[in-house]
């Protein structure tokens, strides 16, 4: 059977760098406050006034990724883009994205699954792959938060956490008899929790999507978030679906050389390290740079960690894990040919 193998990846960021004490001039927050409860220290943002969608940051990224891969647009048998943050509501991002790299015909596909978007999209490029239905896939997580997010005071604890971003992985398919590529993937998806972080508007379900006594400052025009809720289950569910996946696999967690988590809270992946008691360096960290970029969160890790040579080398192991909104979660075990 074919193995689904990472030939490349990319990233994107906006110019625009906004550090803590930059958002202190916007709301009532503290450089210390965001550090001591996230660990961040900077994201990147849209600059002001400028027009770029998450299809843009994909573009960007998937062109560097296609360059390393020595790929061109049209080499791509299928394009998998997960994103939150869609440029417009629809078509997709997938869409979008595709025609800002040339392409006519080629299928395009959007995954919503916030944080998890990059799982989903890297588990759904193997099983296309496995089933022969395409062997060549661009995976694609992109989000702009900054053009979404609740910029006063009211709306701090969600808007000091998200930055912008895109990453892109070329995937290929290689008949190997070598135990590489996905070895495992577990993902979950809890719809009860919807609330605990959520978008309201706009709302197909409502007669009218943005009701007309909707104000441009009501607060269903921004994510809102119950971030303890959030925190505790992510807490308790990533081990848990660690576990899951090294159970699948088969191998123990020693096994693994690096852990690529979402990139949420620092405090979340250090408890994640203590509960599996794990050494830090065993954990990739790059949340001070860039803030929450959920569905690039993981594929801007991944590309990171390659750069700098923490994982990327023939018969490494990497595991990612994640959880967010929906509420949805999940991990996947990927060795290197
Ligand atoms: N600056 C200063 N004070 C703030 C800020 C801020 N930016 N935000 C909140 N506060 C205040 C609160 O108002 C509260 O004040 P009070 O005690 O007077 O009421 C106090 O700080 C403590 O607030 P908590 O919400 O209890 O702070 P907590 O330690 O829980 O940290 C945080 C908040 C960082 C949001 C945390 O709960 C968290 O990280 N949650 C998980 C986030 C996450 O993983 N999201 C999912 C991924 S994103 C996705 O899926 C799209």
């Amino acid at each position: 059977m074919k193995k689904s193998i990472i030939k490349s990846s990319g990233m994107s960021v906006p110019p625009y760098v906004v550090t803590n004490h930059d958002l202190e001039k916007m709301m009532d927050t503290s450089d210390e406050w965001i550090k001591q409860r996230t660990g961040i220290e900077q994201r990147y943002w849209v600059e002001p006034d400028t027009e770029c969608g998450a299809s843009d940051l994909g573009a960007q990224a998937s062109k560097i990724a296609l360059e390393k891969a020595g790929w061109t647009p049209q080499d791509i048998d299928l394009i998998i883009f997960a994103t939150l943050s869609p440029d417009i509501f629809f078509p997709g991002c997938g869409c979008l994205m595709a025609a800002k790299l040339g392409l006519n015909s080629t299928p395009a596909l959007d995954i919503r699954q916030q944080c998890t978007g990059f799982l989903y999209g890297l588990t759904t490029a193997d099983a296309y792959i496995k089933a022969g239905y395409a062997n060549r896939v661009l995976v694609v997580g992109g989000e702009i938060h900054s053009t979404g997010l609740d910029k006063t005071t009211r709306g701090r604890d969600v808007t000091v956490i998200f930055g912008d971003g895109a990453a892109a992985v070329c995937i290929e398919g290689i008949d190997t008899d070598e135990p590489c590529g996905l070895l495992a993937s577990s993902l979950h998806a809890d719809g009860n929790f919807a609330d605990a972080l959520m978008l309201e508007l706009p709302a197909s379900r409502l007669p009218v999507r943005v009701p007309m006594d909707v104000p441009g400052d009501d607060p269903r025009n921004y994510p809102v978030m119950d971030g303890a809720t959030i925190f505790k289950k992510a807490v308790r569910m990533l081990p848990q679906v660690i576990n899951e996946s090294l159970e699948k696999a088969g191998m123990g967690l020693d096994e693994i050389g690096l852990i690529i988590p979402h990139q949420a809270n620092m405090r979340i992946n250090q408890a994640l390290g203590q509960f599996l008691k794990l050494p830090d360096d065993k954990i990739f960290h790059n949340i001070q740079k860039y803030g929450n970029t959920t569905a690039a969160s993981i594929p801007i890790a991944l590309h990171e960690a390659m750069e700098q040579g923490r994982t990327g080398k023939s018969k490494d192991v990497v595991m990612f894990a994640g959880l967010g909104a929906g509420l949805t979660w999940g991990s996947a075990i990927y060795k290197f040919l």
